[in-house]
């Protein structure tokens, strides 16, 4: 039965929960499959909040088997102190899965993002500084030690030497740092390994055999669209895939085996750390949002950059992840405006751009070309159904559909579960 990708449309943090909670019960397996700690996400279930940095959305929904994937970068310290958490909290955390492929962020790399990140100063990335970066360049150079590899300890020894050979000259030579040694880093590493083995297993495995029995697989992003390595704003990127092509090499599941892909789009824009973000609002109306849309990072609590909506950005999502169904989220942090904006194409050195400009440079001097719509005074929380929302609400999710060329299946409405307008079922066509 279904594996349906859940991806963010923008850069991050557009509250993929809510096509989650819209799936509840229905997924047998949700499946983190790019990413680590880097992520964060706020689930509030019966006015309980829940904030993972690591962990699947899944590991809340008791008949779900939440599972890390291969494409992932763990730190396993983070991973144990968030089931800790949970566990305080008495939710069930014994069905999570980690993949035996899954790269774990060594200490090393922690100190190496941070440092790297104080050497590049103006030209810094803003990365939330979790190691993740170096982790997946480590995985690339082939010097990456897998979750595998903690439970041979000859071998990890050997890795983890033949890495700090070059890690050592980096942080000593060019950043002035203590060089580490073999024994430090084995001992954090394998520190939680008995915990940790129970849960590890060939994921890409599982999922298929889940797959051929009828089992609806989910396989959610961290990060979005325009962070991907590939596809975003590069080099103002995360070090992932976060695009619907990551969730296959991520996880294992072949292409064939997708069968919808849900777009997440946030009913503005905000972005985290530097780069490119043609319709920021660096005046009131970039706070209004900020304050109204409680706009500050999960994981690293810094205040998230605001501005319009973007539709520019919503084709092009829809272009590079075969999206099927959109989620527009937050609809409700617009209600209270005259008037709302909406970016349709950008103005580059005086030439129309409709589709995402094709170098870096055109991006950075991208103009924001608007559309005005009139907005809503209501409080649209409590709505249920499409046709409650104030009229000129219905026209701004209408008008961002026809723009978008995709369909709009669900409207949030409220940060609670239950605070989402459902408009088609984003298991069928
Ligand atoms: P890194 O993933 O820590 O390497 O950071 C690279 C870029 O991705 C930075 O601009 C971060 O702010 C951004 N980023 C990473 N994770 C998230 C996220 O979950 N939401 C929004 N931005 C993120």
């Amino acid at each position: 039965m279904p594996a349906i990708v859940l991806v963010g449309a923008q850069w991050g943090d557009e509250g993929k929960g809510k096509a989650t909670d819209l799936l509840g019960s229905r997924v047998d397996y949700v499946v983190k499959f790019n990413g680590g700690n880097n992520a964060g996400h706020t689930v509030v279930i019966d006015d309980e909040k829940y904030a993972l940095h690591l962990l699947p959305s899944g590991i809340l929904t008791p008949s779900c088997t939440p599972v890390i994937g291969n494409g992932v970068v763990v730190d396993l310290s983070v991973l144990f102190d968030e089931l800790a958490g949970l566990d305080a909290r008495g939710i069930d955390t014994s069905k999570l899965v980690i993949s035996a492929d899954a790269h774990v962020i060594a200490p090393y790399n922690r100190t190496l993002d941070k440092v790297t990140e104080r050497f590049l100063g103006s030209r810094r990335i803003g990365t939330t500084g979790r190691g993740i970066g170096p982790t997946y360049a480590d995985k690339m150079n082939r010097i990456g030690i897998r979750v595998q590899d903690l439970f041979d300890e000859g071998i990890l020894r050997q890795k983890v030497e033949g890495a700090l050979e070059l890690k050592n000259q980096v942080l000593a030579k060019i950043y002035n740092r203590r060089a580490v040694t073999v024994d430090e880093v084995v001992e954090e590493l394998i520190e939680h390994r008995d915990a940790l083995r129970p849960m590890v297993a060939d994921t890409g495995l599982l999922l298929s055999k889940a797959l051929d029995d009828g089992k609806t697989v989910l396989l959610e992003a961290g990060q979005a669209t325009l962070l991907d390595v590939d596809h975003g704003t590069y080099p103002f990127v995360t070090s992932s895939s976060a695009t619907a092509g990551g969730a296959c090499t991520g996880s294992g599941i072949p292409p064939t085996r997708i069968d919808r892909v849900v777009a997440i789009l946030k009913a503005y824009t905000t972005r985290v750390g530097e780069g490119p973000f043609p319709t920021e609002l660096l005046d009131d109306m970039g706070e209004h949002l900020r304050k109204t849309g409680g706009e500050y990072g999960t994981t690293t609590g810094r205040p998230r950059r605001c501005g319009w909506l973007d539709v520019v950005i919503g084709r092009y999502a829809t272009r590079v992840n075969g999206v099927t169904d959109f989620v527009i989220t937050k609809l409700d942090t617009l209600s209270g405006l005259d008037t709302v904006k909406v970016c349709v194409a950008y103005d580059v050195d005086g030439v129309r751009h409709d589709e995402m400009p094709m170098t870096q440079s055109e991006f950075h001097h991208a103009k924001p070309i608007y559309q005005d719509l009139p907005g809503w005074w209501e409080d649209i929380s409590g709505c249920r159904t499409f046709e409650e929302l104030p009229v000129n609400a219905q026209r701004y999710v209408e008008t961002v559909e026809q723009m978008i060329g995709q369909r709009v299946s669900a409207v949030g409405v409220g940060p609670g579960r239950d605070e989402i307008i459902s408009r088609h079922d984003l298991l069928e066509e």
